[in-house]
């Protein structure tokens, strides 16, 4: 039996308006425009006022999301929000979310894949709505970086930014919507990419705020060699467990984490640049955030057409990876 399309029904997303350039950075610690632009590509990033936590951002980009794809609060079955910086540890901010959407009947959770995490949860919603168990999905990744980002470390303070975007995953026409997917993970590499403090392994005491061990940290170059490999191999896997060519690849939507690494990837595909989707010079890497506002800038700016074909690739802490090749199901 053939299962039922699953699709996106609507996009959103939300950045907080402050801007921070790499000459603000500058200041702040020894780098500079050149160095941050010819590594990363990155020239500036957002971040969340002091008030305003992962749910408040969430809250704005699913709004929209729900608007477009027509449906309300009461429509939702269950919402996933993606995210490594959570309001708190518990209620989750999918919890969190649903009152503030008044989204009663939708079951909540959050989850943890890092920059992995929007694609974990899209892949999570389609086998829910493919089964029957549910039909609308709210998937939401969220990040506030900048406060868990030690702004004294300048390997890793330069490359973060905060944001939220958010789909509705959904039933859709027959032949359109997510084709296939790929996920994965490697816990040994866990340490290359984490924030130590502030669990049950290290949890928040003076001595360990002292050791800073409640901010990032990350091996640069081994977690580089990773993405490199990974978002070369899952562009592949998508691509042919969905029975495609890498020509008919009308758009590729990749993780924000370096330009570098997204070149790679485009390369391996043969893309000219205009058929992948950039915006870390403007955002930084938003960890979950950044392919979902990626998203939903490319179809408000018209870059994607019914019928077009997606590969969405990415990676993160965990370690972790995902993938997904979809046939666009919107108009
Ligand atoms: N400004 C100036 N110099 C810097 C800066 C900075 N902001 N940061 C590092 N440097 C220095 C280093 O100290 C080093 O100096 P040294 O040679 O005197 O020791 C030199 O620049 C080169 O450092 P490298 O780490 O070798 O630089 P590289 O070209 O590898 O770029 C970078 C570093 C940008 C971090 C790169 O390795 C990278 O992008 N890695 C992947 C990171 C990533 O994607 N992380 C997110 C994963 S997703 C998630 O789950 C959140």
């Amino acid at each position: 039996m053939t299962k039922p399309s699953v699709g996106v029904l609507g996009t959103g997303s939300y950045l907080p308006e402050k801007v921070l350039t790499n000459f603000d950075l500058e200041k702040m610690v020894d780098t500079n425009d050149e160095w941050i632009v010819t590594r990363t590509g990155i020239r500036e990033r957002r971040i969340a006022a002091d008030e305003i936590a992962s749910s408040d951002m969430a809250y704005e980009a699913s709004i929209k999301a729900m608007e477009r794809a027509g449906i309300t609060a009461d429509d939702l079955d269950l919402i996933i929000v993606a995210t490594v910086t959570p309001d708190m540890f518990f209620p989750s901010t999918a919890c969190i979310l649903q009152d503030r959407l008044g989204a009663h009947s939708a079951a909540a959770y959050d989850l943890s894949a890092a920059c992995s995490g929007f694609l974990y949860g899209v892949t999570t919603a389609t086998q829910f709505i493919q089964n029957g168990f549910y039909k609308h999905v709210l998937v939401v990744g969220v990040e506030s970086l900048s406060k868990i980002v030690d702004w004294e470390d300048r390997n890793t303070c330069v490359l973060f930014g905060d944001g939220a975007g958010a789909v509705v995953v959904g039933p859709t026409e027959e032949g359109y919507g997510f084709l296939s997917f790929e996920l994965g993970a490697d816990g040994s590499g866990g340490s290359l990419l984490c924030q130590p403090g502030g669990g049950s392994r290290h949890p928040m005491s003076p001595e360990n705020m002292d050791n800073r061990l409640q901010y990032i940290k990350m091996n640069g170059n081994e977690v580089f060699k990773f993405a490199v490999r990974v978002m070369e191999q899952v562009s592949d896997a998508v691509i042919e467990k969905a029975g495609l060519n890498k020509e008919e690849v009308s758009l590729l939507v990749p993780h924000q984490a370096n330009l570098r690494i997204i070149d790679a990837a485009r390369k391996r595909l043969k893309l000219p640049e205009d058929r992948v989707v950039v915006n870390l010079d403007k955002y930084g890497n938003m960890s979950s955030a950044s392919i979902p506002v990626a998203l939903d800038e490319a179809v408000r700016e018209k870059r994607v057409k019914k019928g077009d074909i997606l590969v969405f690739v990415g990676f993160g802490g965990g370690l972790t990876w995902g993938g997904s090749a979809m046939r666009w199901n919107l108009d």
